[in-house]
């Protein structure tokens, strides 16, 4: 088969793009210890309401680092707590598992966006930079009630 010259050298330009892409993304997320943020730590979903580390549930608490820390756990089909009060302006971390299934967490209209899975603690941390009420949604797939499972962040302008 004939290729010719100017079809040759694109087909390895592409491929060599695609392949710096590919090196770039797995050296980055290498030296920068990225990954998804769940699979933190792990934790039994049957003691998540017992468990130490969820002992604040409902209670955003000033960590010495200077973040709030929120704590909450997503079962079929709701959030415990349903409503958070966080202030804006200030890093909050949130650290969330599932009891059950695996649920969604997602802040609309902000960029918190996760997915909780049962048998892991997902964390991340965020900056609600304007007051208002913010409709907390599952968007992963979770049962007949999935389309019920909603809560509220309630974004407080700092004092
Ligand atoms: Cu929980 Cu969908």
């Amino acid at each position: 088969m004939k290729v010719h010259l100017y079809e040759r050298i694109w087909m390895w330009a592409a491929t060599f793009i695609i392949a710096l892409f590919i090196t770039v993304v797995g050296v980055s997320s290498y030296v920068y210890g990225l990954h998804p943020p769940s699979h933190v730590e792990t934790i039994d979903p049957s003691k998540v309401f017992t468990d130490s580390r969820f002992a604040q549930l409902g209670t955003p608490t000033l960590q010495s680092d200077g973040t709030i820390e929120v704590q909450m756990v997503a079962s079929m089909f709701a959030y415990t707590p349903n409503e958070v009060k966080v202030p804006a302006g200030r890093p909050i971390r949130f650290r969330l598992t599932s009891a059950d299934v695996t649920h969604g967490f997602l802040v609309s209209g902000t960029n918190a966006n996760a997915m909780l899975v049962p048998g892991y603690i997902t964390e991340f941390t965020t900056v609600f930079p304007k007051p208002g009420d913010f409709l907390l949604v599952c968007h992963e797939f979770c049962g007949l009630g999935h389309h019920a499972m909603f809560g509220h962040i309630i974004v407080e302008a700092a004092q």
